[in-house]
């Protein structure tokens, strides 16, 4: 599906140059948006510009999403060269995989900030500009670790299962604003993410009695961003606070 509402629209991509939030990036100028792509690597960011401008716009801001006033100070940069903030996705996460007993207070505390923290800040610093612009519309990503736990990945998921019920909350909160909050659970999506978090997972397969990933699960970066595309376009005008699993019916809970 042609998403033409997208042209000219500005879009914080947070995470951008993970696997998931390039393709995102990467669809949303061929889609006619502006992305703003931000992470932490300078070097990364350039390589992505580079990848990408041939296709359509894209600008960068390296930020260190655990800073909280720089995230503010991102936020306004955006308004500064674009004028407004249309929409926000966020695509953040370390990738540390163990067994429950190996992680200490400091793995939780980095994975957490990592990620639910993460998305609580941009989402801080975006809505009131969405607020003043009369709308806008944010996207999480989770994970299907969220309702579905792996052993090797329970800070992970608990973060996730956290984003799950900060788009809700968020949603129903800046309903009136008329900024949508949805939010996009992947499955096992192929990226080097993927090939770290199997190794821990087959590393400890017999130990934690974790389920094998069937190769039918996983899925491609562009099937993230497509769903991604949908929910920041007006055809999905009427969802608010949805999370949408995109992992090949492998949740195996309803
Ligand atoms: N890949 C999968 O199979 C899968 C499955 C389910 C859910 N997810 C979720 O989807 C999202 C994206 O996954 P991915 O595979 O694209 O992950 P990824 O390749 O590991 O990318 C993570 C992104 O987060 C950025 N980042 C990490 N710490 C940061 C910090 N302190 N400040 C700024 N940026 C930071 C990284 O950039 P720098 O390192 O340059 O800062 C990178 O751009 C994550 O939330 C992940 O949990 C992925």
């Amino acid at each position: 599906m042609p998403c033409t509402a997208l042209e000219g629209k500005v879009v914080w991509v947070s995470g951008a140059t993970g696997a998931l939030g390039a393709e995102i990036c990467r669809q949303l100028a061929a889609a006619g948006a502006s992305p703003v792509a931000s992470s932490r690597s300078e070097d990364k960011l350039s390589a992505l510009q580079t990848d990408i401008q041939p296709i359509g716009e894209i600008s960068i801001i390296p930020v260190d999403i655990k800073q909280e006033a720089t995230i503010r100070a991102v936020a306004d940069e955006i308004v500064l060269r674009h004028g407004r903030i249309d929409a926000l996705v966020n695509s953040t996460s370390i990738s540390l995989f163990a067994d429950f007993l190996d992680l200490d207070d400091e793995a939780w505390r980095d994975i957490l900030d990592s990620k639910l923290m993460a998305y609580v800040r941009t989402c801080r610093a975006v809505i009131p500009h969405m607020i003043e612009q009369g709308g806008g519309s944010i996207i999480n990503i989770s994970g299907r670790s969220a309702r579905q736990p792996l052993p090797t990945h329970l800070p992970g998921g608990c973060a996730n299962a956290a984003v799950n019920l900060l788009t809700k909350g968020l949603a129903d909160r800046y309903y009136n604003d008329n900024i949508r909050v949805n939010c996009v659970a992947p499955g096992p999506i192929e990226s080097k993410r993927f090939s770290t978090i199997k190794s821990s997972h087959e590393k400890n397969e017999s130990a934690t009695g974790a389920r094998p990933v069937l190769t039918r699960d996983i899925g491609q970066p562009l099937d993230i961003a497509d769903a991604v595309l949908w929910l920041l376009s007006d055809r999905s005008k009427h969802l608010t606070g949805t999370v949408i699993p995109v992992d090949g019916g492998s949740t195996v809970c309803v």
